[in-house]
Formats: C-alpha cells, sequence, structure tokens
C-alpha cells in the first residue's frame, strides 16, 4: 500500500540526478571533486534520496545548511562526510563529534568554546571548515588578520581538525564577471597570505553551480554543487550559455477531484476573481497555497492536461485550485502536471519561476511536508516517502 493517500505528488527522477552529477564529473578537472548540496532537504527533492544518488553517481561528500539537517542524513543511514555550511550553535558541537559532521567556523571565540565542550565531554575531534568572506557579505573572516587568528586558534586547539577553507560567490550567474572575478582574487590572495606565513592548506573550494560552470578552473579540491544537482540552470544567462547540459529531475502532479461544466456564469473562488462562462469546464485540483504552490499563481499560472496547458482560474485557495480544462472532457482522477512534462508541453520551474517573480531555486524548496516524494529510476517507481504521514507515525510511537 502507497504511503499515501492524497492525489498530488512530487516525481523525482533519479536518472537525471545521476546524470547531472556526471555531466559535471566530465566539466571538471579530474582532481576536482564533488560536494553534492542537499540543504532544504535536496531543494525540496528529498536530501536522503538524492544524496545516496548523488553519492552513488560520483559525489564525494554532502553539505547542508544547519546541523538538523545533517542529523537527517545520518538517522537514514547516511556514512558519507558531511559538512554543514551555515552557522552551528558552539553548544551542539557534542552532536555534530557524535556524528561524525564537519562544521563551518570563521570565528576564533566560537573556536575556544567548542573545543572547551569537546574537551569537557571527552568526545573525539570534529573537522572545521573555515569560511571566508569575499565579497558576500554574509558569513566568514574578511581580513588577513582575522583569517590567521581563526587559523591559529584551530591549530592551537585539541579537538578541532582544519579540513577545508572555502569562500562563496555572490555573481557567479552573471554575465558581468568583475565581482565574482574580485572575489576570486582577494580569496587567492588570502590562500596565499597562508602559504606565505607556512601553513599547509586543507581542501579548498569556492564554486558554486555557477562558478563551477562558468570557470571550472577554480575548482580546487571540490566544488559545492547545489541547483545543478538537481538539473536546473543558477539563472537564465547560465542556461543560454550552453555549457553543460541539465536534465530537471523534478515533476508536480495531481489528479481532478471535480468536474463541473458552467451553464450559466459562475463565479470562481475566494473574492470571485474569475466568472466561468456557459460551456467552459472546470476543474478542481487537490493542491494550494499550504502544499508550497503559491498563491501569486492565482488567474496566472497554467497546468498541463493530456498535454495542453489550461488557465488556473481564480484564487489559489490553501488546498485546491480550479483550471479550465481547455481540450478534451476532463473526469475526476485524471492526471494533471503542474510542473514538468506532458506530451511536447512543458512548465518547468524556471517558468514558474518567472511567473511568480522569484528565482528557480525558490519554487521547489516551496513544496513542503505535504507532498509525497515518489522516486523513478529507468522510468519505474522505486521509493515512495512522504514526510507527512512519516512525521504522523513518530508522532505515536512517542504517545504510545
Ligand atoms: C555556501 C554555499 N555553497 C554552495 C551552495 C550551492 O549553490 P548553488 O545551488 O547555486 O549551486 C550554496 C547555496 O546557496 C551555499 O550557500
Amino acid at each position: 500500500m502507497k504511503p499515501f493517500c492524497r492525489d498530488t505528488w512530487v516525481e523525482v527522477d533519479l536518472d537525471a540526478i545521476r546524470a547531472n552529477v556526471e555531466t559535471f564529473r566530465r566539466h571538471l578537472p579530474e582532481s576536482t571533486g564533488i560536494i553534492a548540496v542537499v540543504k532544504a532537504d535536496g531543494y525540496g527533492h528529498g536530501a536522503v534520496r538524492v544524496g545516496e544518488e548523488a553519492l552513488a553517481s560520483g559525489a564525494d561528500s554532502l553539505a547542508v545548511a544547519m546541523l538538523d539537517e545533517a542529523i537527517v542524513l545520518r538517522e537514514a543511514g547516511v556514512q558519507a562526510p558531511i559538512l554543514v555550511l551555515g552557522f552551528t550553535p558552539a553548544r551542539s558541537v557534542e552532536i555534530a563529534s557524535r556524528l561524525k559532521v564537519q562544521l563551518t567556523a570563521y570565528n576564533s571565540e566560537w573556536i575556544t568554546q567548542a573545543n572547551a565542550l569537546l574537551e569537557q565531554a571527552n568526545l573525539e575531534s570534529i573537522g572545521l571548515h573555515i569560511k571566508v568572506d569575499t565579497g558576500m557579505g554574509r558569513l566568514g573572516v574578511r581580513t588577513q588578520e582575522e583569517l590567521m587568528q581563526v587559523v591559529t586558534a584551530v591549530e592551537q586547539s585539541s579537538k578541532l581538525d582544519w579540513s577545508g577553507i572555502f569562500t562563496h560567490f555572490a555573481c557567479a550567474d552573471e554575465p558581468d564577471t568583475t565581482h565574482v572575478r574580485r572575489q576570486h582574487e582577494t580569496f587567492q590572495t588570502l590562500l596565499q597570505s597562508l602559504r606565505d606565513a607556512g601553513k599547509k592548506l586543507p581542501m579548498i573550494h569556492c564554486c558554486n553551480t555557477a562558478a563551477a560552470i562558468a570557470f571550472p578552473e577554480w575548482g580546487y579540491d571540490s566544488i559545492r554543487l547545489g541547483i545543478g544537482l538537481y538539473g536546473l540552470y543558477p539563472s537564465p544567462y547560465m542556461k543560454e550559455r550552453k555549457d553543460v547540459s541539465l536534465v530537471p529531475a523534478l515533476s508536480l502532479k495531481t489528479r481532478i477531484a471535480h468536474v463541473k461544466t458552467a451553464t450559466q456564469p459562475m463565479t470562481i473562488s475566494y473574492g470571485a476573481t474569475y466568472c466561468a462562462q456557459p460551456g467552459e469546464q472546470v476543474a478542481t485540483l487537490p493542491i494550494g497555497y499550504a502544499d508550497g504552490f503559491s498563491r501569486l499563481l492565482s488567474n496566472s499560472g497554467e497546468v498541463l492536461y493530456n498535454g495542453s496547458r489550461s488557465p488556473i482560474i481564480g484564487k489559489v485557495c490553501m488546498d485546491q485550485i480550479m483550471v479550465r480544462l481547455e481540450q478534451g472532457t476532463g473526469q475526476p482522477g485524471d492526471e494533471i502536471v503542474l510542473y514538468g512534462k506532458s506530451g511536447d508541453e512543458e512548465i518547468s520551474l524556471d517558468e514558474v519561476a518567472a511567473r511568480i517573480g522569484t528565482i528557480n531555486y525558490e519554487v521547489p524548496c516551496m513544496l513542503n511536508y505535504r507532498i509525497p516524494r515518489v522516486y523513478f529510476r529507468n522510468q519505474e517507481e522505486v521509493d515512495v516517502f512522504h514526510p507527512l504521514t512519516m512525521k504522523q507515525v513518530a508522532q505515536k510511537t512517542v504517545n504510545n
């Protein structure tokens, strides 16, 4: 029995994940590794399944934004190295040590505190990657002095191993390369200052998807592959460049819950912002903004039915939307593609992003725990994960 009842689901093509990793493997120098970035539940695709597929396809390790995401991966049995890219409160280093998760550091007080906690608890050392801010203005040391202080603090600690040094680019996906080149030069200068001080450098990494596409020669020891892993380009400009050919992995599908044909003018949804005219065939679909299907698609988005487009009519509700079927006669249970391909038509995540005024990254990230994820390999269903019912099962066990 399927672990979900609702007629709305995400399909993730694991072959696409594999193909995208292999594409980057071919694009990069052989000595450059791949850290698969599976934060935000694998950009909405499911961190565990995508992470496992990426590792099986040639990625060397995984990265997440926060320690809680690393816990989920370890609890699912992932044994590969995992790096937390964001801030981790020092009080959580014990968990990182027990789970053998590497953390990001950029502050010597934090390093001293974290080391003391690990010493007190007599735990194993953890690997640290030092973050350098070369022009993102988010996390990281900015000057040679700060960097030297942090490196010295790590070297003096007994429980922290200096495992990596990295920076993050702000504008690598743009045609104007001035900012990214300046960031890279700053990074190089800081690395050189460490070499000049006699430091042996650990793993070096700076490229996200965009930089890995545009500057594969800046790969150093590894790239951090996020959006490209999922078959999406970091920006319309990067897509146009055609340096690499990526395969989108995610589709969003549903089935018609109800169909009616207007016999007289009939208003649709909250606010009665759309009025169906006699003869219009209106289908109700079981998806809404509480699933992460943006309300900005009200009276604006489209869906695919039998390979042709049907407009979303009226406001997107919390759990439902209405569409006008333009082709054929719809029946309850008929499949509708919300994102992805149907026949020769496709509603790409790029199209949805443009329609709602955001970037493609945000569109799959919005799809939340209410939507089951169904995984395919060789066009066959190989796995299903439903975050919502998993949560309920866990709660039941606790209550009993
Ligand atoms: C520090 C860091 N590295 C790498 C990535 C992956 O970036 P992208 O998805 O553009 O490849 C991210 C994502 O935002 C990030 O925050």
